[in-house]
């Protein structure tokens, strides 16, 4: 991956239409099977009732956590350990102190190896590190999702690439 390291991965913006959460599902699925998801941080982004929690639940059952996957918004963290891959699962909305940052032990999580998810990131804008994929969901009058993709490391890019690859012959705009 090292050659591409110099790409202007910034610019690389794709946009796919979700008109269910079948699509949602489809999208995880697709960024499941590509192992730069291993090392990835992966930014959220979209208003209460988006999709977010949703998106990632698909992600996880994708990668095989079976249980249950509680949304993060109260404990602002949820671990998953699965064989040779760590995950986190972040809700920032209610992180409102930047001290909680700091104890928490966030900073430690995040330089650690493993993948880490991040609703909420504006919350704590100034602490995380650069994303690898920022995923921003829109909702429609009709219910169904707009989903953009940035890439913004070569593993984001790779992962961007993954998802529109699988996408090939749904409708986007
Ligand atoms: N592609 C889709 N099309 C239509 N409905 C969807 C789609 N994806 C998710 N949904 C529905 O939208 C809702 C999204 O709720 P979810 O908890 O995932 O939102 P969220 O973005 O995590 O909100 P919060 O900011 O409160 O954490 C769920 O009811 C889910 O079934
Ligand atoms: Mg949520």
């Amino acid at each position: 991956m090292a050659e591409s390291e110099g790409r202007d991965h910034v610019r690389i913006v794709e946009t796919l239409l979700l008109p269910d959460e079948a699509a949602t599902a489809r999208v995880a699925a697709a960024l499941a099977a590509d192992p730069a998801l291993r090392h990835a941080v992966i930014e959220l982004h979209g208003e209460l009732g988006a999709g977010k929690t949703t998106l990632v639940r698909h992600l996880l059952r994708a990668l095989g956590v079976s249980g249950r996957i509680k949304s993060p918004t109260y404990a602002v963290v949820e671990p998953y350990e699965l064989p040779g891959l760590d995950i986190w699962h972040f809700d920032f909305y209610r992180l409102d102190e930047p001290r909680e940052w700091q104890d928490a032990g966030f900073r430690d999580i995040f330089a650690s190896p493993g993948l880490k998810l991040a609703e909420w990131p504006e919350k704590a804008a100034g602490y995380l590190p650069r994303a690898d994929l920022v995923l921003t969901l829109t909702v429609r009058d009709d219910d169904s999702r707009m989903l953009t993709l940035q890439a913004q490391t070569a593993t984001g890019w790779a992962l961007c690439q993954r998802v529109t690859d699988s996408a090939a012959g749904t409708v986007s705009a």
